[in-house]
């Protein structure tokens, strides 16, 4: 079978990270976690004093971005990649509501993009990788080989969000994580440099339905589809 590039898109809370990562892991690719190289750019800034308040210095921000690299290594211990920047693991510290809070505007920056671009296609130069995000089939990877746009119900995706928040001990309602999820989704849509939107040669996974083992098995057999 020959390797392959995998791109994984969709809207937030909709499952693509669990998709890429247990395909991966079948298949014996690297799996590459996109939104976390913006939300590792985002530490970067909060350390290094880039927002005041809620506003980005874009212009410092620029002078620095050649600076930043980031990479992932697997971690033995927890069986999963984590991300570093700089050589430093952040995989925590990127996960934290700082970051959330912040991210957004972050990667709506062109050169932020750019140069994320940039880095995610040299880790996809030898192929057999699997990276989800928002921009992959239409961006970063435009000739991958097998595109997966995922979707599910909005009330779906905030039920699950919600899960996530409640076993972390977050008090949240409903309506506030429906909300947040759809405020994400326009601003992620509507921004100029890399939107999220639908590769026209990608397949739709809606999987509102489904189980987890009822959609890697249909990732699975698209995988083979396409490696061949
Ligand atoms: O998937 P996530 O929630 O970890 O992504 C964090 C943020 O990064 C989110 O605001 C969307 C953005 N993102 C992006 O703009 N492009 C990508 N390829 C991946 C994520």
């Amino acid at each position: 079978m020959k390797k392959i590039i995998i791109a994984i898109d969709g809207y937030s809370s909709c499952g693509k990270s669990t998709i890429a990562k247990d395909l991966a892991k079948k298949i014996k690719y690297s799996y590459i976690d996109s939104g976390a190289m913006y939300r590792a750019v985002t530490l970067f800034c909060l350390e290094n004093g880039l927002f005041i308040g809620d506003t980005l210095d874009e212009k410092e921000l620029q002078n620095l971005i050649s600076e930043i690299k980031i990479t992932f290594h697997f971690n033995e211990t927890t069986g999963k990649s984590d991300t570093y920047l700089n050589g430093r693991n952040v995989e925590r510290e990127i996960r934290g509501m700082g970051v959330a809070a912040k991210v957004s505007p972050v990667a709506a920056v062109g050169f932020v993009r750019e140069e994320m671009v940039r880095q995610q296609q040299a880790m996809g130069q030898e192929k057999g990788i699997v990276m989800d995000g928002r921009d992959i089939g239409t961006v970063v990877f435009p000739e991958a080989e097998l595109k997966i746009f995922v979707t599910a119900r909005p009330e779906i995706r905030a039920q699950r969000r919600m899960a996530e928040l409640l076993a972390k001990g977050d008090k949240v309602e409903f309506d506030e994580v429906l909300e947040n999820l759809s405020t994400r989704d326009r601003i992620d849509s509507t921004r100029k440099d890399g939107p999220l939107r639908q590769a026209c040669d990608a397949r739709v996974l809606d999987n509102s339905d489904m189980t987890v083992d009822e959609q890697n098995a249909l990732v699975f057999r698209w995988f083979e589809e396409a490696a061949g």
